[in-house]
């Protein structure tokens, strides 16, 4: 039998799913201290984006690449001062966000693990 990889993006559901977990996470981010003063009143437009990315992150189509290009996400960080304890803060977002819409535990850990990376990898100050 032919061995098929599945994907975090099928595991939470697709874009859709995708779109629950980033609609849990944003309320969280604007919430916390460390991190609302850093994004824009309307967050609309980077719920999107985060959508698009994530979608494509964890395996899905490409959405956000088709639209804006290369991710170089790093890079699209560094007008902003992202220190180790917003890193913290972003993931502990994010944690509590999967936790919200039902992500099973190992799920949400292994999705977790993924997301840790890149985010301390963005840390520049
Ligand atoms: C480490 C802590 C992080 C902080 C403090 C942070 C903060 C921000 C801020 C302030 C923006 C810009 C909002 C605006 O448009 O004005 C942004 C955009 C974005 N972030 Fe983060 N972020 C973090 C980690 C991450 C991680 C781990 C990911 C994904 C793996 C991510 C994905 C994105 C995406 C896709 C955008 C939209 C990029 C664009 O405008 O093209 N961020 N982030």
């Amino acid at each position: 039998m032919e061995r098929e990889t599945v994907t975090f993006y099928e595991l939470l559901g697709g874009t859709s799913g995708i779109r629950r977990i980033v609609e849990a996470f944003y309320p969280k981010v604007l919430q916390e201290p460390l991190l609302a003063p850093l994004f824009p009143k309307d967050i609309t437009p980077v719920m999107e984006k985060q959508t698009e990315f994530l979608t494509q992150f964890f395996g899905g189509p490409p959405l956000f690449s088709e639209k804006y290009g290369h991710p170089m996400m790093r890079a699209r960080h560094m007008r902003f001062p992202v220190t180790r304890e917003r890193a913290d803060a972003w993931l502990g977002c994010m944690r509590r966000a999967l936790d919200e819409v039902g992500v099973e535990p190992a799920l949400r850990d292994a999705v977790m693990e993924r997301l840790q990376g890149p985010a301390y990898h963005f840390v520049n100050s």
